[in-house]
């Protein structure tokens, strides 16, 4: 605890050298409160490889990797997620996470615990709340800039994530398009509007080609919608909303504003990971994620992501892999409370004429 006072840079232990990895090094080096110290990986020349890039000693064990760090960066496959959280907060050690928190909620609940029991701070890389574009989405919003809410639709779609056979390539690990990338809109869509009282999804799944593709549905209780494409199979990222209120409708493509976009084909990389939006002009969003994060641990920030709306973005995610399996709407659980629930009320619009389900 004395040393996450003191004015010397935190001692960064990352677990996980893959795509996120390599990305979060990149955002450490720009931050002065922060030091890359510590790689762990099961993949030792990958972590070499990072550390020779980005700084830090390489560790064989992970434990070691936690007793020389302040804090624990964890950009593991999402079934990993569990068990570093707890291994790091048992060692008091705070926690960063890439997002989705867990594969189920069953492994979302043990991490809260986890960190609530030893007292650390959690935050899970819900990256999109730190892009420019989507925080002024939600602000604009909330602000009542539009007016009442009633339509809205979302587009995030990669290229099959590699390489072929990695861990993206096994459902039951990455939960697809829906878990692993839409995760970002629905938790935006949670963070701005509340829960949706429902879902409902259409898509296709071809295993062999890691084709995966989802049209989603969302309603929230007031008739406001939602519709969502999500997808592994295009050719790059791609990302754009568009809001409808009463008093106005704002709208955002990052093809018609990206300063620079680069899609390597997947031979060409070094194996593992999708794309990552990039932008030479602005400080990247996953910078300001981490200086975040480091805010947080040294107490000059309140954090912006609870563990408990990572959950609740599993929660989400979960939903519409039912509706999708099931061909059927889901129903979510309506809930007591919660900041989202709070502004969902006077935002999101009656429609005259819901559809009825
Ligand atoms: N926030 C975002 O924009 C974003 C984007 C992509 C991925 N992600 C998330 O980041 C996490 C990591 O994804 P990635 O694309 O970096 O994956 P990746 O496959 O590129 O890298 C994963 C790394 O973990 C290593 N690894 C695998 N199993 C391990 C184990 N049991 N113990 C230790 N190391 C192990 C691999 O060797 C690899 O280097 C995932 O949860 C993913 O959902 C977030």
């Amino acid at each position: 605890m004395a040393r996450l006072n003191s004015p010397s840079p935190l001692r960064v232990g990352l677990c996980g050298a893959g795509m996120m990895g390599a990305t979060h090094a990149a955002a450490y080096a720009g931050i002065p409160g922060a030091k890359l110290a510590a790689v762990w990986d099961t993949d030792l020349k990958r972590a070499e490889a990072l550390a020779a890039r980005f700084g830090g000693t390489v560790y064989a064990h992970r434990d070691d990797l936690i007793q020389a760090v302040d804090i624990v960066d964890i950009c593991l496959p999402t079934p990993c997620h569990l068990e570093q959280i707890q291994a790091a907060a048992a060692k008091g050690k705070a926690v960063f996470c890439e997002k989705p928190l867990g594969r189920t909620l069953e492994e979302c609940d043990a991490a809260i615990g986890a960190c609530k029991r030893a007292k650390v701070p959690l935050l899970v890389g819900h990256v999109v709340r730190f892009f420019p574009e989507y925080r002024t989405l939600r602000n604009t919003i909330l602000n009542g800039d539009l007016g009442d809410v009633g339509v809205l639709r979302m587009k995030r779609v990669v290229c099959s994530p590699g390489p072929a056979g990695s861990w993206y390539w096994d459902f039951e690990a990455s939960g697809g398009c829906v878990l692993d990338t839409a995760i970002h809109d629905l938790d935006w869509l949670n963070w701005t509007l509340g829960r949706p009282a429902s879902v409902y999804g259409v898509g296709f799944r071809d295993a062999p080609s890691l084709k995966d593709l989802a049209y989603l549905t969302l309603q929230w209780s007031s008739g406001a919608i939602a519709h969502l494409e999500s997808s592994w199979s295009h050719d790059t990222f791609a990302t754009s909303f568009e809001a409808a209120g009463r008093d106005g409708i704002a709208e955002f493509d990052l093809r018609d504003c990206a300063a620079l976009q680069v899609a390597y084909t997947q031979a060409a990389s070094d194996g593992g990971g999708n794309v990552v939006p990039e932008s030479p002009l602005a400080k990247s969003p996953y910078q300001a994620e981490l200086e975040h994060f480091v805010a947080v641990v040294r107490g000059a920030a309140k954090p912006l992501i609870k563990p408990e709306e990572a959950r609740e973005a599993v929660e989400l995610a979960l939903a519409c892999l039912d509706a999708l399996r099931s061909r059927q709407p889901v129903r979510l659980p309506s809930r007591r409370g919660g900041p989202s629930a709070r502004t969902a009320k006077p935002r999101a619009r009656a429609l005259p004429a819901a559809h009825p389900e």
